[in-house]
Formats: structure tokens, C-alpha cells, sequence
């Protein structure tokens, strides 16, 4: 038995009462928490485990990010400026279709290592659309929890190399999701990833959803009303708007996650609320594309589900879940009013919400007994942040004031992978030399 005692100087729980414990632990036993409560300093020093005194600290639940593309990590800086479709057409679709193993591991690793320091314990990821089980090898040896799959594609106008055929793509995905679902302890699972509209037939569309009911807990994973143009050429083609699209295929429901969802009309927030459709808000992504500005205010309003992303570093260009936080509540502002998006709802939805969306609320996004230990200590005492330290800021500092600067440790499911700011997976160098010279490989490929 592996057992742990965490001593923070406060607690954020994220419970039903978003309860701030002051001078309390937590006991971990096998990566669970088993309690919450006061000890004395005999409790302490007769405790049979590691102690982890660290009372200058806070306490978070590790961070959720629900749309990532791990395999786009290489490509960071090297398509800026452009709005969604001619930065698939000219930059991404070209520069994921020269991923070979190699690169695309080396892609893959430096996402989970940015991620990981940053406090992002769980992720869900878009995959790509060959060698996938590169992308679940490195989540398992990493101790990452997450949800991946295949990146389905079986059209593609705009780069038709970078494709393949739809009943490849439903064998191949049946494959890996058979591999890698539920594996790792748990830790690892499917996310079925067609990638959108325009670069998937009906059938696979189709087919897909109905492959979720032989893997339980699977999710169902697409963009979706991400940009003008993309709905335009949606629209052309099926005669209805994106998620109506969606919904008169049959493939909405609370195990689908949208990633976006800007582009929405009337029927269409009907429709997401029925369905109990999770949306994954990716406001970096959504500015730096141009793609438009989602109407965050009005999904909370309807009681749908708005959880956090970073997207993929050549369209943010960080995996950071600091800058989707602080971005989430600042653009909605100037539209909806100041009063939205308060920092306490802004970080709920990087943490419970993500969860929920994941269909892990009962396992992760909160400190509670009986959850996964997948916890933060962050430092926010630092001479940045504000002077006062009490229940009513917390989140404010937190939202609108910290950065990874800020976080100090990271676990997983009771398994240290970053202290006292280091990585315990990578050595930093070692992967941006080997980012740099797979990246160099993978250009001179194109
Ligand atoms: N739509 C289809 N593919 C992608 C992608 O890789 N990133 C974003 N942001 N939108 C997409
Ligand atoms: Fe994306």
C-alpha cells in the first residue's frame, strides 16, 4: 500500500460547496484520496508514508483540457496568421501528413511535458490520422490521464493526400480502441475522433457513434461551427448548418464533446441543449484563427456544458491552461458584461466541468474522498500576486493572475510526474533537441 500525506496551507476543493479548506491534509492511499481532515502534529510524525510538508502552498485539482492536438506540438510557429481553412490547406494538413513515427512521437512528448508542468492532468486529444498508437504509447508511459483516438478522415478537398478510405478508417479505429480503451489502470481511454464535418462521409460519421456502444465510457470527439467559411461549405454540402448536420445523423449526446461551437444559431442551441452536448471552448484558438468570438454567456445561461482547451500550439501558440482561463472569462466581458465569467466559474470549468464533460465527475476534477488523487500545489504567494490571502480571491489569483510560473508539483493518480517545477518524465534539453531534429526531418519530407 502506497501511502501519502499532503500538507498544503489551503485547499481548493471544487466541491458541491466549492469549499476553501484551511490547515487541513489530504491522505492518499494507492492514488485515492482516503482523507480530508486536521492532524495533529502527532498524526504527523507517526504517519506511515510520505509526508509532503509544504504549508507555503495551495492545493488544486489538476486541470482538464478537453481538445488538444498533441501530434501539432512540432509545428508551433510555423503557421501563424491564417484563418482556419487555408491553415489546414497550406500548414497543417501538409506538415501532419509527413509525420512519420519518429516525429510524430517526438510532437507527442513535448505536448505532454508542456502540458504536465502547466497543471493539466487529464486531456482529451484529436490524434492524428496514422500511427496512433505512438500518441497512446507515450500517454501510458507518461501516467497522463486522457482520452485519445484516431483522427478520422475519409475526405479531404483541401489536401486530398492526407486521408484515407472509410472502411479502413472504421477498421483501424475499431483496432485501437479495442488496444487502448480502459487501459493504464483506467487511465487511458477512447475517444472516437472523427475530425469534422468536411473531412468525413456520412457513413463514417455514422458508423463511428454506433462503435461507441461496444467500449463504454468512450466519447464521441469532433469540431465543429468553428469558422465562417467551414459552415459555408457545410452548409453547401448537406443543406444545414454544422450541428444540425450532426444532430439529423444521430450522433449528438452527453458523450459528444464540440470542439467551438461558435458559429450557432437558434435551433442549433436548442439542439445542444437537448442533446446535453458538451462544448470544448478553445478562446486562444478562436482569436488567433479569427475564427469569431463562441457565446459562452448564452451556453451557461442554457445550463450546456462550456469546459476549457488549449487546441493545438500552432493555433495558440501554448498549451496553457492559464491563457484559456484568463482569455474564457476576459472576451466574454466586453459582450455580455463584467459581471460573466467570474473567476470561480472560469475555474470550474477548467477542473469539475472538464470532468463532467470527460464522464470522469465521479472519478477526478475535484478534491474529495474517494477521488483520484490527480492534484496541483501551486505557489501563490509570490510578490506578482495579490497581497490579501483569503476564501474570496483565491480564484481570482488563480484565474486572472497566476501562470505555470505558479505551480510547483503535479500527480497523477498519486504519482508525482512534475516537483518542485521539474519534470520527473524529461529532460528538458534532451526534448527540444529532439523536437528540433525530427522537425528538421519532417520539413525536408514535404
Ligand atoms: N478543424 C479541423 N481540423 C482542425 C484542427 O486541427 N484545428 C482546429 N482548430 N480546427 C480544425
Ligand atoms: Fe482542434
Amino acid at each position: 500500500m502506497q501511502k501519502l500525506l499532503l500538507i498544503p496551507k489551503q485547499i481548493v476543493t471544487v466541491n458541491k460547496k466549492n469549499e476553501i479548506l484551511f490547515n487541513e491534509c489530504v491522505e492518499v492511499t494507492d492514488g485515492i484520496i482516503t482523507k480530508i481532515g486536521k492532524y495533529s502534529d502527532d498524526d504527523i510524525s507517526n504517519f506511515n508514508g510520505e509526508v509532503s510538508k509544504k504549508t507555503n502552498l495551495t492545493l488544486i485539482p489538476g486541470f482538464v483540457q478537453t481538445h488538444i492536438h498533441l501530434c501539432q506540438t512540432l509545428f508551433r510557429g510555423l503557421a501563424d496568421d491564417l484563418e482556419l481553412l487555408d491553415w489546414l490547406q497550406l500548414k497543417i494538413f501538409p506538415f501532419e501528413n509527413a509525420h512519420n513515427k519518429e516525429s510524430l512521437r517526438a510532437s507527442v512528448r513535448l505536448g505532454i511535458n508542456e502540458l504536465l508542468l502547466g497543471g493539466t492532468t487529464t486531456i482529451l486529444d484529436m490524434g492524428t490520422l496514422r500511427y496512433q498508437e505512438v500518441i497512446f504509447d507515450e500517454l501510458i508511459k507518461s501516467g497522463m490521464r486522457c482520452f485519445a483516438g484516431k483522427c478520422m478522415m475519409d475526405i479531404n478537398d483541401l489536401f486530398p493526400a492526407f486521408k484515407s478510405n472509410t472502411k479502413d478508417e472504421l477498421k483501424d479505429t475499431f483496432e485501437l480502441a479495442k488496444s487502448f480503451h480502459n487501459i493504464n489502470n483506467g487511465k487511458v481511454k477512447y475517444g472516437f475522433a472523427p475530425r469534422f464535418a468536411l473531412s468525413c462521409s456520412e457513413e463514417l460519421l455514422i458508423e463511428t457513434s454506433k462503435m461507441m456502444s461496444d467500449f463504454r465510457g468512450s466519447l464521441y470527439h469532433t469540431h465543429s461551427s468553428e469558422n465562417n467559411k467551414e459552415i459555408e461549405e457545410v452548409r453547401k454540402k448537406y443543406k444545414k448548418d454544422n450541428i444540425d448536420f450532426f444532430n439529423s445523423l444521430g450522433l449528438l449526446s452527453d458523450k459528444t464533446i464540440l470542439a467551438h461551437g461558435i458559429h450557432v444559431n437558434e435551433n442549433e442551441f436548442s439542439i445542444l441543449k437537448k442533446q446535453k452536448v458538451n462544448i470544448s471552448h478553445c478562446p486562444s484558438s478562436n482569436l488567433k484563427l479569427g475564427s469569431g468570438i463562441a457565446n459562452i454567456s448564452r451556453y451557461l445561461k442554457e445550463g450546456i456544458s462550456v469546459s476549457l482547451g488549449a487546441d493545438g500550439a500552432p493555433c495558440n501558440n501554448e498549451l496553457n491552461i492559464f491563457t484559456e482561463m484568463r482569455l474564457a472569462a476576459l472576451i466574454q466581458k466586453p459582450i455580455h458584461g463584467a459581471t460573466v465569467m467570474d473567476a470561480k466559474t472560469v475555474f470550474r470549468m477548467a477542473t469539475i466541468i472538464g470532468a463532467k464533460a470527460l464522464g470522469l465527475g465521479k472519478e477526478i476534477g475535484s478534491i474529495e474522498v474517494g477521488k483520484k488523487a490527480d492534484l496541483v500545489l501551486m505557489d501563490l504567494e509570490t510578490p506578482f500576486m495579490s497581497l490579501i490571502n483569503d476564501k474570496n480571491n483565491i480564484y481570482s489569483k488563480i484565474v486572472y493572475t497566476a501562470g505555470r510560473n505558479n505551480i510547483d508539483s503535479v500527480m497523477v493518480e498519486g504519482e508525482w510526474l512534475v516537483k518542485d517545477k521539474k519534470s520527473l518524465l524529461f529532460d528538458q534539453q534532451k526534448l527540444r533537441f529532439d523536437g528540433k531534429t525530427e522537425l528538421k526531418k519532417l520539413l525536408s519530407r514535404i
